[in-house]
């Protein structure tokens, strides 16, 4: 990571964490396995990215429509995930790495939901990266649910709609209080969203590599930067208006 520019790192990264499954298929191994695999890479870029300086780091772990995925795998995934909720509070405190969620947490086992309360509360005070998973995560629900909350406080007089701007609008999102993403990384090829903070990616910058998530490590992670470092950033703008700042 010796070449990156500190001051052009991304201050939010996220990352579409795909191509489990067909990481393992291709080993002839069990989805489920690739899975795991996927948690060591997880282990691995939480650490790298903490020690390259990046502010916040989103990780898509599992989306509102993948409850529909066979109920071994979906078992398979929780058990999983409430593991290494679990395994890696002492690393995140070594790090200084403070741990969030995003998501409808009301549909994880309760079980998963004990290690994220544990989690938040023992690594609240870091001051280091933010790390937030997705979890139960569907953007257009969240969205949705936010136009809910915002309806019935203005029907109960706690906000005027009229003073409805962007800035109030994403107060009302999971990630209030997380700045928008600068760079989302997709791997394993595909080229979609997947209803993935779609308010939130608006200027976001993309990246989309062949990697399969098991198989994506600290050099895939430094050429991700490194191509979002070399783009200019123009925000509708034009290149000359950015370069002489009017
Ligand atoms: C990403 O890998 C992990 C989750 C969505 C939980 P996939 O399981 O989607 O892997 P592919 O896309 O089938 O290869
Ligand atoms: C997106 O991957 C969700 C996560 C990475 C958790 P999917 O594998 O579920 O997305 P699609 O179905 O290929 O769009
Ligand atoms: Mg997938």
């Amino acid at each position: 990571m010796r070449r990156l520019k500190p001051d052009r790192l991304p201050r939010h990264l996220a990352i579409i964490m795909d191509g489990n499954g067909r990481w393992a298929k291709q080993r002839m191994l069990q989805r489920i396995v690739g899975h795991q695999k996927g948690v060591e890479t997880v282990r691995m870029i939480v650490e790298e990215c903490s020690k390259v300086g990046i502010a916040y780091l989103t990780l898509f772990a599992f989306s509102s429509e993948n409850w529909l995925r066979p109920k071994t795998e979906v078992q398979a995934l929780m058990a999983l995930l409430k593991k290494y909720i679990r395994s890696e509070v002492p690393r995140m405190m070594q790090n200084n790495v403070r741990f969030a969620v995003i998501g409808n947490r009301h549909e994880l086992p309760q079980g998963v939901n004990k290690e994220i309360d544990e989690a938040i509360a023992t690594t609240s005070g870091n001051s280091g990266m933010q790390l937030t998973l997705a979890l139960s995560y569907g953007s257009r629900r969240e969205i949705l649910g936010a136009v809910s909350r915002i309806a019935a406080d203005a029907t109960a007089g706690k906000i005027d709609p009229s003073n409805l701007d962007e800035k109030l609008f994403a107060g009302y999102l999971y990630t209030d209080g997380i700045p928008d993403p600068d760079l989302l990384i997709r791997t394993s090829g595909e080229m979609r969203i997947s209803n993935f903070l779609l308010w939130q990616l608006a200027y976001t910058e993309l990246y989309f590599t062949d990697v399969n998530w098991p198989d994506f490590d600290s050099l895939q992670l430094y050429k991700a930067l490194k191509d979002y470092q070399d783009r200019e950033r123009r925000f509708g703008l034009t290149s000359e208006q950015l370069r002489s700042g009017k």
